[in-house]
């Protein structure tokens, strides 16, 4: 069987609204090998969500979803019923979202909501589930697990909501955990604590874990790949290492000259890329990041950059028109601004 838990290939998703369409996802190949942790970043409506949820098929009924493959763990996602796609997740594929309160349910304990997938993927009786909830709530970190069964998600403070969700994501032993920014809403010390916890729990479980953030802050900590997204596309991708120490795109080295550090008080200055994202309801026909980058050459206007290795073989990808030599000497690489 492939490395590949999860395989994307072209992906391609838009939203029909009233005013028009909405191009979120234009084409992107993605892949998770098992037990890797591999971050996805990007700033705010890049769209890193819509690629999960299209993969997930979670989206509203106004989504179009193609590509030319989707698989998790070898088998053609595109292919599967509705109702299998359903009992896949919380079983093999786990998740997380930002705000736990929105995926808690506020009605129902603690407890009832981590035995209750265990009983219907798992088949385990009552009190199998019970044992295997509080042995959950020990892993992730929650002090007296048994009566915190018996609580309710407002009696639980955000971190401890997470803890609750991971516990959840984690109890049907999943071979893909995503997780869309699982800390965003946390302050800084319990977000650190949170992903050491997912990181714990990637290695304790082996599962293969995507992370989406627009923190790359985040990433640095936890993941040991990254693929970098912008304007519905991936700029860069590759290991950590290639990402933090050799950025080749400008829209890499803008996040990197961004980001903020959980150990800075704030003494350092921040500067984030001028300029906002595309509209993707009239996306550019070239690079997305052209309007905002220094390095903007005619050609990155009129065509889009492919990914393509910086040394074969080596893994790390850039999208990026610098890179090709072709720019320079068909005479279309002047600066265009
Ligand atoms: N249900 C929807 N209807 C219309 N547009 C949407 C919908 N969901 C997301 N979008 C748009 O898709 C783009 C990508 O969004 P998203 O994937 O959520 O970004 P992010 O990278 O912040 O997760 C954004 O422009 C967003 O406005
Ligand atoms: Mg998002």
């Amino acid at each position: 069987m492939s490395g590949h838990i999860l395989e994307i290939q072209n992906l391609r998703t838009d939203f029909s609204i009233a005013g028009g369409i909405v191009r979120a996802v234009r084409g992107i190949d993605l892949f998770v090998d098992r037990g890797e942790f591999l971050g996805v970043v990007g700033e705010s409506g890049c769209g890193k969500s819509v690629t999960m949820l299209s993969v997930m098929r979670l989206l509203s009924e106004n989504a179009t979803v193609r590509a030319d493959r989707l698989a998790f763990d070898g088998r053609d996602l595109l292919r599967l019923d509705h109702k299998k796609m359903r009992r896949m997740l919380g079983d093999e594929i786990g998740m997380i979202f930002q705000d736990p309160m929105t995926s808690l349910d506020p009605l129902y304990t603690i407890g009832n909501q981590i035995m209750e997938p265990l009983k219907i993927h798992r088949k385990m009786s009552g009190h199998e589930a019970r044992k295997r909830a509080v042995e959950m709530l020990d892993l992730v970190g929650i002090p007296s697990p048994e009566q915190r069964l018996k609580q309710y998600p407002h009696e639980f403070s955000g971190g401890m909501r997470q803890r609750v969700m991971i516990a959840i994501a984690m109890s049907c032993n999943p071979k893909l955990l995503i997780a869309d920014e699982p800390t965003t809403a946390l302050d800084v010390t319990i977000q650190a604590q949170i992903l050491e916890l997912m990181k714990d729990m990637q290695e304790k479980f082996s599962a293969a874990t995507l992370l989406i953030t627009h923190d790359l802050g985040v990433i640095a900590s936890t993941c040991s790949r990254v693929v970098v997204m912008y304007g519905g596309l991936i700029m860069e991708s590759g290991d950590v290492e290639d990402i933090f120490y050799r950025p080749a795109h400008p829209y890499t080295i803008g996040l990197l000259s961004s980001i903020s550090d959980a150990a800075d008080t704030g003494k350092k200055k921040l500067s984030p890329i001028p300029g906002s994202p595309p509209d993707l309801m009239n996306p550019p026909r070239g690079c997305p990041f052209t309007a905002r980058c220094d390095f903007a050459m005619r050609i990155c206007a009129a065509s889009r950059p492919a990914l393509a290795e910086t040394v074969p073989g080596s893994g790390h990808g850039v999208a990026c028109w610098l890179r090709d030599t072709r720019a320079k000497l068909d005479g279309t690489g002047v600066t265009a601004r």
